[in-house]
């Protein structure tokens, strides 16, 4: 066999096994087979050259150095393509069996809040959110709450220090009564619609209270509207969110954006338990709003959610709520 011979078999030796090797193991034997540095085929070649002439040395080196080199280029091609990730196809069984996966679930809270809003769209009251940062005028001025009162006190809001909207300061809103002032506004009666979010009080946190929790406003402002439409809109909704036989109650009671206010309450256990503030809108809040209180009466309310989310699963502590645990959130 000539040398020349002898290369071109072992080129074509060596890009065949190159070409068959199924993995970086079978690649790696040949490596050792053909590339290996202190034996194998290429030893084997290389030998022509130390037989040859001097004369005919300089060209075969070459011709050697070249077979060598793409004989080197296919296996580093054939290793880099065989490091490759497989394709989707062959990298997935399909046919293995899957395993559901848990995917997360809406939080109690909002769950009472979507059925909140589908209860009172079905007696006609349509959805209308605020913003939860306010000024002085929608959270407190046009709501009747006069200067000195001391819901307006510093130490019961949480003011925010650096902004400042051009109708002074603002605060993080501490009732959603403020939506009344924002929708009249805008709107002219007739007026039927809910505002449901997050109020901030600087509260002492324990069971029952929180420094942030989320409120249901009602407000309906038009012709004939009376104290027994409000009385018949609460009732039939705690009715529908708790069950049929709830007892639900009225006391007299004070705020200044209703004249007259009550409290309500529901009968829970051996006791009441207080669900929220009502009212008919005071003719003052009419008035602020450009209202003429001669001409069209309006009912308001304001419920707390997390009360009857509460009642409804017998949850005893509030901070539940905001703790995300997911033993409790994955129970409801
Ligand atoms: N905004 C009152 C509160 O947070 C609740 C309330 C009372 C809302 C009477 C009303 C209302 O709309 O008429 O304590």
């Amino acid at each position: 066999m000539t040398p020349l011979e002898a290369f071109g078999a072992y080129e074509t030796a060596a890009l065949a096994a190159i070409g068959n090797a199924q993995g970086p193991s079978e690649l790696e034997a040949v490596r050792i087979e053909f590339l290996g540095k202190k034996q194998g085929r290429l030893k084997d070649v290389q030998a022509f050259l130390g037989k040859a002439s001097p004369e005919e040395r300089p060209a075969l080196g070459q011709r050697f150095n070249e077979v060598k080199d793409r004989v080197t280029s296919a296996f580093e091609a054939r290793q880099s393509a065989l490091a490759q990730p497989e394709t989707l196809a062959t990298a997935i069984d399909l046919t293995i069996p899957g395993t559901p996966v848990r995917i997360g679930r809406e939080h109690p809270i909002s769950q009472t809040i979507a059925e909140f809003k589908e209860i009172m769209g079905r007696f006609g009251f349509t959805v209308d959110d605020g913003p939860e940062i306010e000024d002085e005028r929608h959270n407190f001025d046009a709501l009747n709450i006069p200067f000195d009162h001391p819901a307006r006190d510093p130490l019961e809001n949480f003011y925010l220090a650096t902004a400042q909207s051009s109708a002074g300061p603002v605060l993080l809103r501490s009732q959603t009564s403020t939506v009344q002032i924002r929708v009249m506004e805008r709107t002219k009666p007739p007026i039927r619609i809910v505002s449901v979010g997050r109020v901030y009080r600087p509260d002492e946190v324990d069971a029952t209270h929180h420094a942030m929790f989320h409120q249901m406003e009602g407000l309906m402002v038009g012709k004939g509207v009376t104290m027994a439409s409000l009385k018949s809109v609460l009732r039939l909704f705690a009715t529908s969110y708790l069950g049929g036989d709830v007892n639900v109650r009225f006391r007299p009671s004070f705020f200044p954006f209703t004249e007259p206010s009550v409290e309500v309450d529901v009968k829970w256990k051996n006791g009441w338990l207080e669900l929220g503030g009502a009212g008919m809108i005071d003719p003052n809040v009419l008035d602020a709003v450009g209202y003429d209180p001669e001409e069209v009466t309006g009912f308001a309310f304001g419920l707390g959610i997390a009360r009857f989310c509460m009642l409804r699963h017998g949850i005893t502590d509030i901070r539940r709520f905001y703790e995300n645990d997911i033993r409790f959130l994955s129970q409801f």
